[in-house]
């Protein structure tokens, strides 16, 4: 049975890095693999006021059933000053609304976060000030490898793919193990 995942960039920019890395992602998954990418941009800024008076967007709804519907989840974070995007934040915390609905989309989701930076350090503290964020909606947070990609502005071919082999071998290797992540986790589900 194919797995679906389901994955989206923290970074709005036409040319996102992070983008980027999503998309070759999604080019280099072993059999039976599919990688939905979505767009977080219709998302707006949270504010309580609006959650209260009309409830949760449509446009985050939409994000909330495509994470549902997969069977796990890659997300593309850019490190801003060390930590976690905020535009990425914002996306994820309305996407906890209401909280009721974090079991549905989050709990146990089989769950990784991979990052590119034109930097010579690949995003590793972002991907760290990930982690209580994604233990806290409960996620299944693979730890089974890291995927961070340094001076990525040299990285890319103008077709989108990697120029170097070695990283994109890195990248197929991050996503098998992934993937076998989610599939064990189906089968503890059956
Ligand atoms: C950055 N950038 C950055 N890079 C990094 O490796 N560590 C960091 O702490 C930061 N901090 C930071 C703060 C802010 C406000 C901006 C705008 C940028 C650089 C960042 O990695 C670069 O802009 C990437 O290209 C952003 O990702 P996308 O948009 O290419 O996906």
């Amino acid at each position: 049975m194919t797995v679906k995942l389901v994955g989206f960039s923290g970074s709005l920019r036409r040319e996102s890095l992070n983008t980027k890395l999503l998309n070759a992602a999604a080019s280099y998954l072993p059999d039976d693999t599919e990688l939905q990418i979505v767009s977080i941009a219709e998302i707006p800024l949270y504010d309580g006021d609006v959650e209260a008076k009309t409830g949760v967007p449509a446009a985050v709804e939409k994000v909330k059933d495509a994470i549902a519907a997969g069977d796990g989840l890659v997300i593309a974070s850019p490190e801003y000053n060390n930590s976690v995007p905020g535009v990425l934040k914002n996306a994820i915390d309305w996407l906890s609304r209401p909280s009721s609905d974090i079991e549905r989309v989050f709990a146990k989701r089989p769950t990784v976060v991979i990052g590119a930076t034109p930097g010579s350090f690949g995003t590793t503290l972002a991907q760290v000030a990930w982690l209580p964020i994604m233990r806290t909606l409960g996620t299944d947070y693979w730890n089974g490898g890291r995927m961070m990609l340094p001076k990525a502005n040299k990285a890319f071919a103008d077709d989108g793919s990697l120029k170097d082999e070695d990283t994109a071998e890195r990248l197929a290797k991050f996503m098998a193990g992934f993937v076998d992540c989610v599939m064990q986790s189906r089968l503890k589900q059956k």
